[in-house]
């Protein structure tokens, strides 16, 4: 996967976007810059329904997320969104989900260069041992 670094925390508005195709549809990679950038092949063998990682450029496209937030990500499966959101913002993410290992999405994060602000969770989201205002933000990508 690709190393970008990115200024965080910047709101871009899909309805910006230019040029548009002539079919006056914006493509995929004209919505989703960001994802477009990833190894197709990494990202189909990771995701567990749709693409995670465009809903989830779409969701940071409205928030605003700086360096070193704490984020968390609800149901993250196999952790695309929450590599892809460490790596684009800076944020610190805990990669959520009830039905993947832990050990595997640490050893998806490891691969991605990004053990130092991933932290994979094997866990009921809904009951986690965190007090109310310790999370910055959350994200919820079809979970
Ligand atoms: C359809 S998958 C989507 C995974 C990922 N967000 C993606 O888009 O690739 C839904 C995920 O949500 C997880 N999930 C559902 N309810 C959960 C809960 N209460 N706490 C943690 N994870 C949950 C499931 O284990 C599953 O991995």
């Amino acid at each position: 996967m690709p190393t970008p670094h990115r200024t965080p925390g910047r709101r871009r508005s899909t309805r910006s976007l230019s040029p548009r195709g002539t079919s006056g549809f914006s493509s995929a990679s004209q919505l989703f810059p960001l994802s477009h950038a990833y190894d197709a092949e990494r990202v189909l063998q990771n995701q567990m329904g749709l693409n995670a990682l465009w809903p989830t450029e779409w969701l940071c496209q409205e928030m605003v997320l700086r360096p070193g937030m704490r984020v968390l990500d609800r149901g993250c499966g196999k952790a695309l969104s929450s590599i892809f959101l460490a790596r684009e913002y800076g944020v610190q993410a805990w990669a959520t989900d009830l039905g993947i290992p832990a050990t595997d999405n640490l050893r998806r994060i490891g691969e991605a260069g990004l053990s130092d602000r991933v932290l994979p969770i094997h866990a009921d989201t809904r009951c986690l041992p965190y007090g109310e205002a310790f999370f910055d933000a959350t994200v919820c990508v079809d979970a």
